[in-house]
């Protein structure tokens, strides 16, 4: 395996009731003294699964209000309707409301673009410049003090609760891009599997299949070799195709609720990336179809993984051999050749992202003409991984576009 560093600062805390048994007490350890408390969310989701309440009730318990003193910090500062694929725009306006009104503590309550644009604010909230310029495309360490950050999940996915990554979209210049910066790590996550229940099956699917994106993308990339991070990857998936099927057949399901969303944060903690180079080409070639047409994630990625995946297998084919063997345990007798087998592997993915009811083309999430025509501009727009076991060409990519289309 290749060299690492790993640290993730993060305190988790799982269960049902966490919120009320913890927040007080993380609130107390991690606000700067004398600033008020920001919380940010989504649409109204928070409203309907309990979160937003129990959020309240801790804060006010501890004397934080609506209508508190602000020149005390003792005001909850409100920041809704953060959208889903977020704005660089949105996180602007919540940057310049947590630095005017001396926000010391922001809690994100909601999914990964919630998080993402709470832990954005975070770092553009006390900055002079322009982070987008500075942080996001040049990839500058940020020397200034960042607004801690806590987050309260409602919707497994993404894994952004445990770790310094977050994914913004730049409306103007339309690219999606993400970021990933040790000092965005979520000083705290509380996670209350009972929030995940109000999930419409439609958001349950897509981000489940993010997860396994997540671990495929870090699984299939070098070393080819076995090593202990895919020994875990591969038990990680095994482990959520079965809580996927669980809570598909049982939305109500809560032991397979629980496990996806500790799946979640397991995929995204950093551990399974230890010693491997990460691909993430499926990710760049999705984030950029979402920054032209604001498709669902989890979706756009159970599109385009058979396809990528057919593409470059022979460039990685002991892994992909393994793939077939230890997560959808196929025999390689049955098979004539090593080539054959690990397409098989490939097979009975997208097979199971059929049964998953997953969408399986560009169509299925909404493209129509106008998107397709928008295909070759797309391709060009899409960031190449450096950590592939081969990397695309442009060309390459529109033609997987196509392929899916
Ligand atoms: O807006 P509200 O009303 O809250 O509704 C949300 C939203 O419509 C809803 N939802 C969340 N929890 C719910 C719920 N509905 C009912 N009950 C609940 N308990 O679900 C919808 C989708 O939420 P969103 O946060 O957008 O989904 P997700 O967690 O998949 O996040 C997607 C964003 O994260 C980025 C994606 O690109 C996309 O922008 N990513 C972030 C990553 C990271 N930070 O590490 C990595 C990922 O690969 C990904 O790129
Ligand atoms: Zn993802």
């Amino acid at each position: 395996m290749n060299d690492f560093n790993w640290e993730c600062r993060t305190k988790v805390r799982f269960g049902e009731g966490c919120v009320k048994e913890y927040l007080a007490g993380l609130v107390e350890e991690f606000a700067i003294p004398g600033g008020n408390v920001m919380i940010g969310y989504g649409g109204g989701s928070v409203n309907r699964n309990g979160s937003y309440d129990d959020v309240m009730e801790v804060l006010e318990s501890m004397g934080y209000s609506r209508e508190g003193n602000a020149a005390e910090g003792k005001m909850i500062v409100e920041f809704p309707g953060i959208m889903s694929n977020p704005t660089l725009k949105r996180m602007k306006e919540g940057a310049e409301l947590a630095s005017l009104m001396d926000v010391g503590l922001i809690i994100a309550i909601g999914g990964g673009s919630v998080m993402d644009c709470c832990k954005a604010i975070s770092v553009q909230a006390k900055y002079d410049g322009d982070t987008w310029d500075d942080f996001w495309m040049k990839g500058l360490p940020m020397k200034h003090d960042i607004i801690p950050c806590g987050v309260v999940v409602t919707m497994p996915a993404t894994g952004s609760e445990v770790n310094g990554c977050a994914v913004l979209t730049n409306e103007e210049t339309k690219i999606k891009t993400d970021r990933d910066y040790p000092e965005m790590n979520p000083v705290f996550a509380l996670m209350d599997p009972k929030y995940t229940l109000t999930m419409p099956m439609r958001q349950l699917k897509a981000g489940t299949f993010d997860i396994l994106s997540h671990i495929m993308e870090t699984y299939f990339s070098w070393p080819a070799s076995d090593n202990p991070a895919d020994d875990v990857s591969e038990g990680l998936m095994r482990g959520l195709i079965r809580d996927f099927r669980a809570a598909v057949k049982d939305p109500g399901d809560l032991p397979a609720r629980s496990n996806i969303m500790w799946t979640a944060s397991l995929a995204e903690n950093r551990i399974i990336k230890t010693g491997k180079s990460k691909d993430f080409e499926a990710h760049n070639m999705e984030h950029q179809l979402s920054a032209y047409t604001d498709c669902n994630h989890g979706e756009g990625l159970a599109v385009l993984h058979p396809a990528y995946y057919r593409h470059i297998y022979k460039d990685g084919l002991p892994k992909f051999m393994s793939f077939a063997d230890r997560v959808w345990g196929l025999d390689r007798e049955d098979y004539n050749s090593d080539e054959e087998f690990a397409l098989a592997g490939i097979n009975a993915l997208a097979d199971f992202i059929k049964e998953m009811g997953l969408p399986t083309t560009l169509r299925d999430i909404g493209f129509g003409e106008k998107e397709a025509a928008m295909l070759p501009e797309i391709a060009e727009s899409c960031f190449i991984s450096g950590g592939a076991f081969r990397p695309l060409t442009k060309e390459e990519i529109l033609e997987i576009y196509r392929e899916v289309l």
